[in-house]
């Protein structure tokens, strides 16, 4: 079952909230370390934005906060293994400076057995709490700060959804939106649905409020965001889709949307035509396919085969002839064979991607793929990504090159880094694109020319405005 929290709890936490700014001594400066997909960099916005209201302000490094909070990812082994690492570091600190406080959150403390392994292996560790208990941090923290005990919070139930929370965004421009939590499709390698429990979808009410909101305070793109956008609105009443909620948020005169992530198996022509007929709906739509192969997509349990997959791919190009499609693959699944590979090689040349992200196969404790025979050995998969990458890497250097001399709308977000009269931004495709302007252009929408394309950005010019495009 799914429970907002009441307004009882919510009330609840900001006595919590007023009671932390009198205690005496209390931390008064946070850093949070994000580690993990766009969920967790939308999740250290709410407890950034938690943190402020308690009376804290953002430290700029680590060294020089009262308190470190850690919101830690577990999708692969070598992203656990680079959270604990950080967190053995501030150890070292805490030594000279015992007043830090030290925390960790996110999917990595969802992890079963992870509580325990926290309480008994790193004593240092001040603070830990689950997904699923993000809305105590105010209480949780307080206890932590007055009587220098260890808190351990992790709630087994996920259903709860808190609404109503503050919110400290990172960018004035570009803001996450979630739209739904968790998810249902349990694919065979992915620990996300233990660890951000069963699909629950907001209120669209709550979703277009929030996006109505950002309209008002000057907000340029929204990205709408959910492990499977896609199955959004099953278990509302009234009808819902996704495709249903991108036409009522396109309502509210948000100039840019996107979303994240699609599985390619609920990618419905309701949702094709909605994209099509929408233009603040940007031209990227991220499909992950995960293998071509489809006796590899049955044992990963993806519901589809790469021929049904084609067939979605080649529907979005024919309703969307510029769309730009990006994927996830995964190499190294437990008994994939060479021919295996070469049908996800096949995949990328028929789909002909602009950008690719791509795996080695990461054995996740609990998964079902986990305790398969015929795990591959890391020179096979390391050798197979190596030839995944090359071959992605000439469609992307295509697909760029394709571009110049087109006109690109282009939301400017900050300078280029390596060079201070250069801006940057994305256009609609997704892509990087560094131009000459001023910081004047930082947060507008403005045409740029394709000049040049390089290995995985563009090069432009900016077009000279006829008519305003804010
Ligand atoms: N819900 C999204 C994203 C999930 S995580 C989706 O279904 O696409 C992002 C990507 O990490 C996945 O698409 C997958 O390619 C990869 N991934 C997940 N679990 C993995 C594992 N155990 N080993 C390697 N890659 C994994
Ligand atoms: Fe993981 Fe599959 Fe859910 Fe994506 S759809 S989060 S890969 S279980
Ligand atoms: Fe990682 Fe959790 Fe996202 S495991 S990829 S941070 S949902």
């Amino acid at each position: 079952m799914i429970r907002k929290i009441t307004e009882e709890e919510l009330l609840a936490q900001q006595a919590y909230v007023r009671a932390f700014r009198h205690l005496p001594g209390r931390p008064e400066t946070y850093h949070i370390v994000t580690y993990g997909c766009q969920m967790n960099a939308h999740d250290s916005e709410k407890l950034a934005g938690m943190l402020e209201a308690m009376g804290m302000t953002a430290a700029p490094t680590r060294e020089e906060a009262d308190f470190v909070l850690h919101n830690t990812c577990c999708i692969r082994d070598n992203a656990e293994r680079k959270a604990l690492g950080n967190v053995t570091w501030l150890k070292e600190i805490k030594k000279i400076r015992p007043s830090l406080l030290i925390g960790v959150c996110g999917c990595m403390v969802q992890e079963k057995g992870m509580a325990e392994k926290i309480l008994n292996q790193y004593p240092f560790i001040d603070l830990a709490f689950g997904t699923g208990n993000q809305y105590k941090l105010p209480e949780l923290l307080y206890r932590a700060a007055e009587k220098r005990e260890r808190v351990v919070a992790v709630e087994e139930e996920q259903s709860t959804l808190a609404e109503g929370l503050p919110i400290r965004r990172e960018s004035p421009w570009q803001a996450y939106v979630t739209i739904m939590y968790g998810c249902n499709n349990f694919c065979t390698y992915c620990i996300v649905p233990y660890v951000r429990g069963r699909e629950r979808s907001r209120e669209p009410g709550d979703i277009l409020r929030e996006v109505e909101q950002l309209v008002r305070d000057g907000t340029k793109e929204i990205m709408l965001l959910g492990q499977n956008v896609n199955s959004y609105g099953r278990e509302l009443a009234g009808g819902w889709t996704f495709a249903k909620l991108l036409r009522e948020a396109a309502k509210t005169g948000i100039p840019r949307i996107r979303f994240m992530t699609s599985h390619p198996k609920d990618l419905t022509d309701e949702l094709i035509e909605t994209i099509a007929q929408t233009p603040s709906v940007q031209r990227h739509f991220h499909l992950p396919a995960q293998s071509g192969s489809d006796r590899i997509l049955k044992a990963m349990n993806r519901h589809y085969t790469a021929e049904k997959y084609l067939d979605r791919a080649e529907a979005l190009r024919a309703a969307v002839p510029d769309i730009g499609l990006t994927t996830d693959l995964i190499v190294g699944f437990p008994g994939e064979t060479e021919a295996d590979f070469e049908d996800t090689l096949a995949l990328v040349e028929k789909v002909d991607y602009d950008s690719a992200f791509t795996f080695i196969y990461s054995p996740r404790v609990g998964t079902p793929a986990a305790s398969l025979p015929d795990q591959i050995p890391p020179e096979v998969s390391a050798e197979r990504i190596d030839r995944l990458i090359k071959a992605q890497e000439q469609h992307t250097e295509k697909r760029l090159n394709a571009l110049i001399g087109t006109r690109q709308e282009v939301l400017v977000t900050d300078f280029s880094r390596r060079d201070e009269t250069m801006m940057t931004g994305k256009c609609g495709r997704n892509i990087s694109i560094n131009f000459r302007g001023t910081k004047a252009d930082i947060g507008r929408i403005l045409p740029v020319r394709v000049v040049s394309a390089g290995r995985t950005t563009l090069r432009g010019e900016k077009e000279i405005q006829e008519a305003s495009h804010e």
